[in-house]
C-alpha cells in the first residue's frame, strides 16, 4: 500500500472527485481526514473509510486553520493535502458578474492558499508533505461558459509550479491533477451533463470518465514513491488534450 501511516486531508471529500480520492487514499493504507463544507456529507465519507471528518469551508482562514489543529491534534502530523474542494459553475461570458468571479476565486484560489499556507507549517516541521491541487484540462481547452472558472483553475497550477519551487527544500511536494468532463454528483446536477457525448468524440478513450478515473493519479503524487516529482501537472482526461 503506497499511503501505510500516513495522514491525508482531502477537501470537497462529501462528494464526486473528493470522496473518489479519500476512498483511494484510505484503500492505500491512509488515514483521511474527509473536510467538506458540507459536514454531513464529509461524515458520511469518514464513516465509509474509518476516518474523520471536519466541517470547514476553504475560504475562510479560521476554518482551515481549525482544519489542520484538529488533524494534528487527533493524528499527530498532516502528511498529504488533496485540495480538490471547489466551484464548479456553468454561466454564459455575457451573465458573469464581477461578484461571480470573486465567489469563484474565494473558494478555487483563495482556498487554496489558506489550506497550503496551514498545512506547511507541520509539514516543515516533519521535512515531509505532498500537496496535490486538482485543476481542470478547461485550462488547456478554454471551454466555454467557465470564464472565470477557467482563470481560477489556470491560477491553480500556476500556483502548483511556484510553491513547488518555494517547498522543494522542506521535503514538500507540490503537483496538480487536470480531470477532464467527469460524472460527478456537481456535474451530473448541472447543464455540463449534456457535454458527455460531445466529450466522448474528443477523447482517445470513447466512454464518461468516472470520479474513480480520477483519484489514482492524486494517489500517485500523494505517495512516498512520487518524491522525485514537484511541479508536475498530471492530465487525466482519456487523452482529450493530448495533443
Ligand atoms: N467533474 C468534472 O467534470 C471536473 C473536471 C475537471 C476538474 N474538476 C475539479 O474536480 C474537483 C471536484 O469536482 P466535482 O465534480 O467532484 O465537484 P462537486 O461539485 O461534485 O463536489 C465538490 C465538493 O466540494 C465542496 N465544496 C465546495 N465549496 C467548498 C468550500 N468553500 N469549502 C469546502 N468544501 C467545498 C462541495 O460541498 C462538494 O462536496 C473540483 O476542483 C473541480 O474543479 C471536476
Amino acid at each position: 500500500m503506497k499511503l501505510q501511516d500516513r495522514v491525508a486531508i482531502v477537501t470537497g471529500a462529501a462528494q464526486g472527485i473528493g470522496k473518489a480520492v479519500a476512498d483511494k487514499l484510505a484503500a492505500e493504507g491512509a488515514k483521511v481526514v474527509a473536510v467538506d463544507v458540507n459536514g454531513e456529507g464529509a461524515e458520511r465519507t469518514a464513516e465509509g473509510v474509518d476516518g474523520t471528518a471536519v466541517q470547514a469551508d476553504i475560504s475562510k482562514p479560521e476554518d482551515v486553520q481549525r482544519m489542520v489543529d484538529e488533524t494534528v491534534s487527533r493524528h499527530g502530523k498532516v502528511d498529504v493535502l488533496a485540495n480538490v474542494a471547489a466551484i464548479v459553475p456553468f454561466t454564459a461570458w455575457d451573465d458573469v458578474t464581477f461578484d461571480d468571479w470573486r465567489r469563484i476565486m474565494s473558494v478555487n484560489l483563495d482556498g487554496l492558499f489558506l489550506t497550503m499556507k496551514a498545512v506547511e507549517k507541520p509539514m516543515r516541521a516533519a521535512g515531509y508533505g505532498r500537496i496535490v491541487n486538482v485543476t481542470s484540462n478547461v485550462i488547456l481547452a478554454g471551454t466555454p461558459n467557465l470564464a472565470h472558472y477557467v482563470a481560477s483553475k489556470g491560477g491553480v497550477w500556476a500556483f502548483t509550479r511556484a510553491a513547488a519551487r518555494e517547498l522543494g527544500k522542506y521535503g514538500i511536494t507540490v503537483n496538480s491533477v487536470a480531470p477532464g468532463l467527469t460524472a460527478t454528483e456537481g456535474v451530473m446536477a448541472s447543464p455540463h451533463a449534456e457535454a458527455f457525448e460531445f466529450v466522448q468524440m474528443l477523447q482517445c478513450i470513447p466512454r464518461r470518465g468516472e470520479a474513480t478515473d480520477i483519484a489514482p493519479s492524486v494517489a500517485f503524487l500523494a505517495s512516498e514513491e512520487a518524491g522525485w516529482v514537484t511541479g508536475q501537472l498530471l492530465v487525466a482526461d482519456a487523452g482529450m488534450t493530448h495533443n
